[in-house]
């Protein structure tokens, strides 16, 4: 594995990112199936550049509470910025396996793609199940890598820079064993796959978002290199100005409840 590192370059990318049509889309369906009340204390980990707190802070109101942590002081910064003026909203740099809070203080805790960077998720899962309130509820978020499809005049060098992306995680299926290893410690867990597929290519989808970083990660990889990556996203491109694109990947969403006695 070959971390991303969530700096400030990458941190601004993802802002602009997660401000897409896509992410938007993302966010209504995590919203719906966490559904927030007024007056809960929330905790997001791995809360990134602070899109879902914010929203969260609108959705328990002023007798609510809501923390952001992340190990990103530059998303955290972005967080910040975007919370300004919230009194009930706080973030704290930490991991995801060692959360900076008191155990059993919220309602509901959320991990939005965050897991799948995680090596030890098992420590990460008991996290959530320490901070929540007993029948407290967790949503856990990520992508099972392995089940993108797109398509390429290049399968073979498509396949390639796939797995050379892959190696930014720790692990790129995580969805395939989440549910099992949730069990451990969390009662009705349920999993949903939501499909984002699109034949635009533009930065409103999350493929048109995800090309330049992918173009960027893999180009540093020795497996694939600049040369190869530059011609694997210039095919993507010429791809889109034909009206050829297509893309297609199911992101998984994960919850539970920490058992009430
Ligand atoms: C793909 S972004 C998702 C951000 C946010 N959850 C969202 O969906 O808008 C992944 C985030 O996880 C954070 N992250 C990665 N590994 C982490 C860890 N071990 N502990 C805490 N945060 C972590 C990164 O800094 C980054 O902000």
């Amino acid at each position: 594995m070959a971390e991303l590192e969530f700096n400030e370059r990458l941190s601004e990318q993802m802002e602009v990112v997660y401000s897409k049509r896509d992410l938007l889309r993302r966010r209504g369906l995590v919203h719906e199936a966490l559904g927030a009340a007024p007056g809960e204390r929330i905790i997001d980990a791995g809360c990134g550049p602070g899109f879902y707190v914010a929203e969260l802070l609108d959705r328990v109101g002023p007798a609510g509470e809501v923390v952001g942590v992340d190990a990103s002081p530059q998303m955290l910064a972005l967080a910040a910025k975007r919370c300004e003026g919230h009194a009930n909203g706080s973030f704290h740099e930490g991991d995801a396996t060692s959360l900076p809070v008191e155990s059993e203080a919220f309602d509901r805790a959320l991990s939005v793609q965050v897991l799948e960077y995680v090596a030890d998720v098992p420590a990460a899962l008991a996290e959530l199940h320490r901070v929540l309130r007993p029948g407290g509820r967790v949503l856990i978020w990520d992508v099972d890598w392995a089940t993108v499809s797109w398509h390429s005049g290049d399968p073979d060098r498509m396949e390639h820079v796939l797995r050379a992306w892959d190696e930014h995680l720790s692990d790129p299926s995580l969805p395939r064993t989440l549910a099992a290893r949730m069990r451990a410690a969390f009662e009705a867990v349920e999993v949903e796959g939501h499909s984002f597929a699109t034949d635009d290519l533009t930065s409103e989808t999350y493929a048109g978002a995800l090309l330049p970083l992918i173009e960027d990660y893999v180009a540093a990889r020795e497996s694939i290199g600049a040369e190869q990556a530059a011609a694997w996203a210039a095919e993507q491109r010429e791809l889109a100005e034909r009206g050829e694109s297509f893309f297609a990947c199911i992101q998984f969403c994960f919850t539970a409840t920490r058992p009430a006695g």
